[in-house]
């Protein structure tokens, strides 16, 4: 058995019922993301995406969040919970977007469109929000572009795809997009869509704005592959929501492939495809069990973030989880 496989398995039978009571004793609630691996989504108290996980931070009771996630996700719960301890089971789970821009190239950006509003994905560092005026996520992007007025030009960052989509969906021309992007996303390509789509004509496609293939995907519409009504551009909330509803027998689904769990639980009488099954970000799957009972145990990694700086980035961030659709993804 690879180490890896080893490495993720729980540790013991008792494992999810020691997680929790190790919880309870510590005050801890403990949150995953949609792309954990599906033991560490089903042993969370909550499970969902990047912006029903902030806000779930935000109005947290408990007195400390453990948050399976990536860095940068941890760092948002931090600065909207400023009071309370906040542990990520492994602090090298970082994340190749908000790696894409500095906090440096952005002042640089900044200094080129002077009284532009700057619109970050919540995928960046701490210091990258604090130089921005409204951060927002996938779930979101949209409405808080739509938030700016018409006549001021949006620096929107760092999500190339994800840019695009945007300034697709508001029309607005003054929307700048940087040029980052997310591997695991990126690579999900649209000669793969394309050649899934063909084989699955019936499928619905639930795309996610940061995949290299959503601007394909509504080629495909607009040349009559697949009727426009099957193609749904969502966050990993959205999905989830969506698959819900749906009455389709089969989905073929552009993301991370940790989705495909909740996906599965959500509709179980759906056949949901990976567009791409190599789609798997190996930040998100570094937080593994073994990993998640040692953090409750030993209170590590803390994530702390410079108290200047969380400052600085706290308006966004609490302007992020104001905009949108409260029940959206919990
Ligand atoms: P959402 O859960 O907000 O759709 O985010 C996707 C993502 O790539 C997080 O890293
Ligand atoms: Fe970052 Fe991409 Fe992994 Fe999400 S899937 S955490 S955007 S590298």
């Amino acid at each position: 058995m690879a180490s890896t496989e080893r490495d993720h398995r729980p540790p013991g039978p008792d494992w999810a019922e020691r997680i929790r009571r190790l919880a309870r004793e510590r005050d801890a609630v403990v949150l995953a993301h949609n792309y954990q691996l599906p033991e560490i989504q089903d042993v969370a108290h909550h499970t969902g995406d990047s912006l029903a996980l902030s806000r779930i931070a935000a109005r947290a009771r408990e007195s400390t969040i453990v948050f399976c996630g990536v860095h940068f996700m941890a760092e948002t719960a931090k600065i909207l919970a400023p009071d309370k301890t906040v542990l990520i089971p492994d602090a090298a789970a970082g994340c190749s977007l908000a790696e894409s821009i500095t906090a440096g190239q952005l002042r640089e950006w900044k200094s080129e469109h002077p009284g532009a509003v700057v619109v970050s994905y919540v995928n960046t560092t701490a210091e990258v929000k604090a130089e921005t005026d409204l951060c927002c996520t996938s779930s979101n992007a949209v409405e808080v572009v739509q938030s700016v007025p018409a006549d001021r030009e949006v620096l929107f960052l760092p999500d190339q795809f994800l840019g695009a989509h945007v300034r697709r969906v508001t029309g607005r021309g003054n929307v700048h997009v940087w040029a980052g992007e997310c591997h695991v996303h990126a690579g999900i390509s649209g000669f793969e869509l394309s050649a899934k789509a063909a084989d699955n004509p019936e499928a619905e496609l639930f795309i996610h704005p940061e995949c290299g293939c959503a601007t394909s995907a509504l080629y495909l519409a607009g040349a009559g592959v697949v009727q426009p009504e099957r193609v749904k551009i969502l966050s990993t909330g959205g999905m989830l929501e969506t698959a819900k509803a749906t009455t389709a027998g089969s989905v073929l689904v552009a993301t991370e492939i940790g989705l495909l769990h909740q996906l599965r639980r959500a509709a179980p009488q759906v056949d949901f495809q990976a567009v791409n099954e190599r789609a798997s970000c190996r930040y998100m799957k570094m937080i593994t069990p073994e990993k998640l009972l040692r953090s409750l145990r030993e209170s590590r990694d803390e994530v702390t973030v410079d108290p200047v700086t969380a400052e600085r980035a706290r308006a966004a961030v609490e302007r992020m989880i104001a905009i949108g659709h409260p029940g959206e993804g919990e």
